[in-house]
């Protein structure tokens, strides 16, 4: 549940240097609204707060993820994660040709070096393992995860600066990467019209205010009103991904054969635009508390919306990707072996396995990441069950 917070004096106080950093974002946010006649969309802002070079909170130097960070993602949880993805990726590489793996924003690089290392296991490494990564310092970070874990598997990861122009044979993953994509939030105000949030400057600080929506933001409006087939009511607040349709678009041309799993915190459409969903999803982290005030400590905190995956689905459709599964987070590791992988790795050291099965429930209780956490396969070029939505899939929610 996120924390209802008056004021940012009621979070851990960050140190002066970061103190420092976000004061030039800010300063830095405040010349772009300046720039743009007074203010910028909501997604600019985010975009700026995630994003700017050496500034933003994925690009800065600081700590984000596991315990001493904001956040804890799941292959930082347990390297049985990335051991299931390995079965399912070892299991489309057999229907490829010089199949590769493209992940997308590797965080801390654990999931890769796991992953290889899995792979390894398999016997199902393959020739390259792309990573586009949009934050400088965390591609620096993976590098050296990676020299220091898997020294003999390093010559295999390429770094790319974007999508390669050459299409690939790849499965390429994505996890928790659609969550730290800019939204545009809007509002349904009490005389039914559509409000888009805007970021300006008010008495020389950052202020958050709802102006009136462009048309592109009603026709999106009217289209999640066309699929949840209902009507949103006023003092309804909520938010999209405007960059979705374009990002898989862009990801279609590169896949040439393959499969595409995006792993995030989602829903359906008819679920994410709930009538009892009247705030929306947007949360923001700041060393593991959860708010609601985005604009607070920009730079320092995580901003994140849950994922449409309805959206995601009409998207990948017109991009020219087949739906090949919707599962939970929970259905799909069990589905490719979770229970197998734990009962390999039990021992004899009760400490182990204490910690063993508190990974695992992390991992798949409902009340944890088994179930928020959702995983979407989109193909190309192929046409088999794949192993991990064999237990449970939800296509017929979406
Ligand atoms: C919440 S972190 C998840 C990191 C990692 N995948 C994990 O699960 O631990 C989000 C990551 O996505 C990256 N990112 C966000 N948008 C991206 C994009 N359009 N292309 C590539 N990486 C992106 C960020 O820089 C960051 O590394």
């Amino acid at each position: 549940m996120p924390l209802n917070l008056n004021s940012p004096n009621e979070l851990p106080k960050p140190d002066a240097q970061a103190g420092q950093r976000s004061h030039q974002l800010v300063e830095k946010i405040k010349q772009s609204i300046e720039d743009n006649n007074g203010q910028i969309s909501f997604a600019s802002f985010m975009q700026q707060a995630l994003y700017t070079p050496g500034l933003g909170y994925y690009s800065s130097g600081l700590q984000k993820f596991g315990q001493r960070g904001d956040f804890i993602t799941a292959p930082e949880v347990s390297p049985l994660f990335a051991q299931c993805l390995a079965r399912q990726t070892a299991e489309i590489f057999r229907y490829l040709e010089t199949p590769c793996v493209l992940e997308f924003g590797a965080g801390s690089g654990v999931l890769a070096v796991e992953l290889l290392h899995a792979l390894q296991q398999l016997d199902a490494l393959p020739r390259h393992y792309y990573i586009l990564e949009l934050s400088a310092e965390l591609k620096h970070r993976q590098k050296q995860q990676i020299d220091e874990a898997v020294p003999h598997l390093a010559e295999r990861v390429v770094w790319l600066e974007q999508l390669p122009v050459q299409p690939l044979n790849a499965v390429v993953i994505v996890n928790e990467v659609l969550d730290a994509m800019p939204v545009e939030c809007f509002a349904v105000a009490k005389n039914d019209c559509l409000q888009r949030l805007s970021v300006r400057v008010k008495d020389d600080v950052l202020e958050a205010k709802f102006t009136q929506a462009s048309s592109v933001m009603v026709k999106v409006k009217q289209t999640i009103e066309q699929r949840i087939e209902q009507t949103l009511p006023p003092g309804y607040a909520s938010e999209y991904n405007p960059q979705l349709s374009s990002w898989l678009s862009a990801l279609s041309q590169t896949v040439a054969a393959g499969v595409v799993l995006l792993i995030d915190y989602g829903y359906s459409a008819s679920e994410y635009y709930h009538p009892d969903r009247v705030n929306g999803t947007l949360m923001c982290y700041y060393r593991h508390r959860a708010h609601s005030q985005p604009l607070w400590y920009p730079g320092l905190q995580d901003i994140t919306a849950f994922v449409d995956f309805t959206d995601v689905a009409y998207s990948a459709v017109k991009a020219g990707f087949s739906v090949a599964g919707y599962t939970s987070q929970a259905a799909f590791l069990l589905a490719n072996g979770l229970s197998e992988l734990h009962a390999e790795q039990l021992s004899d050291d009760t400490r182990q396995q204490l910690v063993l099965s508190q990974q695992i429930k992390t991992l798949t209780l409902p009340s944890e990441m088994g179930e928020r956490f959702k995983v979407m396969a989109l193909t190309k070029k192929i046409d088999v069950p794949l192993s991990g939505f064999t237990w449970q899939d939800y296509r017929n929610r979406l």
